[in-house]
């Protein structure tokens, strides 16, 4: 059940010149609602003139002891640049949680599950990983950035597994994309949960395929209300267009028509 929230800004860590780890929580200490992992926030972006609609947002991690939402923002407009400079103590009103969840997997076997992520799609999987992690998973991580400076939270992401990374300039891990990785040929993959730039998660998905690896992806499309109202978000998918904010962010990828 949806909620709309004001919610109190504890910290704002600047990770690098573009990106910031905002930490949020209740005003009143009442805890925060129940939220999974691949489920989205709208923020309300107030004191920016030209943001006029809220801003999608991952749910990068909660941390239940603290009773915090982290949300890790790139400032790439507007919106995203008037959220990183919100300070301790500040107010952002919050719609949430919103969309579906990845489905982990029903019992745990001992299977391999590697979580791809690229850019700030390398938001929702900390938060995955730490729940697959409670449940007895090993979780790996492979994420993938331009350079060194653009991987971020790799402390955090060791917590809850092994960690791989490629920059496309190779000053970090192995040069080149995420599915140029060794870690590929190497494991017996039983299944990928990913979030990236598209044409990231295309290819992944093109691999998950050809290896016949079950493979869920998180979508980003452009999105508006946030809830199925304005339709700027329709993916086409096997069953005709769908709003990714509702019958999304998540699918497996033989809903969609990118192996097809
Ligand atoms: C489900 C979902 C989860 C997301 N999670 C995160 C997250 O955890 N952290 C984060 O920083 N961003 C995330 N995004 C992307 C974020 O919503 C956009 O970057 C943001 O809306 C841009 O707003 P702005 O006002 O800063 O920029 P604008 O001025 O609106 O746009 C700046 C530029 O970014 C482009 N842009 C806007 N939205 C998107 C988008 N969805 N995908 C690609 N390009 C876009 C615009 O075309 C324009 O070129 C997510 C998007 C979705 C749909
Ligand atoms: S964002 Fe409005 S319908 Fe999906």
């Amino acid at each position: 059940m949806k909620k709309m929230l004001d919610l109190v800004v504890t910290e704002n860590q600047q990770l690098n010149r573009n990106y910031c780890l905002l930490k949020l929580s209740t005003t009143d200490n009442s805890p925060l609602p129940e939220m999974f992992p691949g489920q989205f926030v709208e923020v309300r972006v107030d004191n920016s003139p030209t943001t006029y609609l809220r801003r999608p947002i991952s749910v990068n991690f909660v941390d239940k002891d603290k009773n915090e939402l982290w949300l890790l923002v790139q400032a790439i407009g507007d919106g995203t640049r008037k959220m990183c400079e919100y300070q301790k103590g500040d107010i952002m009103n919050l719609l949430l949680p919103l969309g579906n969840t990845f489905t982990l997997p029903a019992e745990n076997n001992g299977q391999e599950l590697l979580l791809i992520g690229g850019g700030v799609g390398t938001a929702p999987m900390l938060f995955l990983g730490a729940c697959l992690k409670a449940k007895g998973y090993n979780p790996k991580f492979l994420l993938g950035a331009r350079s060194k400076d653009d991987l971020l939270q790799l402390d955090d992401f060791g917590k809850y597994g092994e960690v791989f990374c490629t920059t496309e300039d190779g000053s970090y891990g192995e040069k080149g994309y995420v599915t140029d990785h060794s870690v590929l040929k190497n494991t017996r993959i039983s299944a990928i949960y990913t979030c990236g730039p598209k044409p990231m998660m295309m290819a992944v998905a093109r691999y998950a395929n050809q290896h016949k690896i079950e493979c869920q992806v998180s979508l980003e499309n452009m999105m508006a209300c946030g809830f199925g109202v304005c339709l700027c978000c329709v993916e086409k998918t096997s069953e005709g267009n769908v709003c990714v904010c509702t019958e999304g962010p998540v699918f497996n990828i033989e809903k969609l028509t990118w192996i097809n």
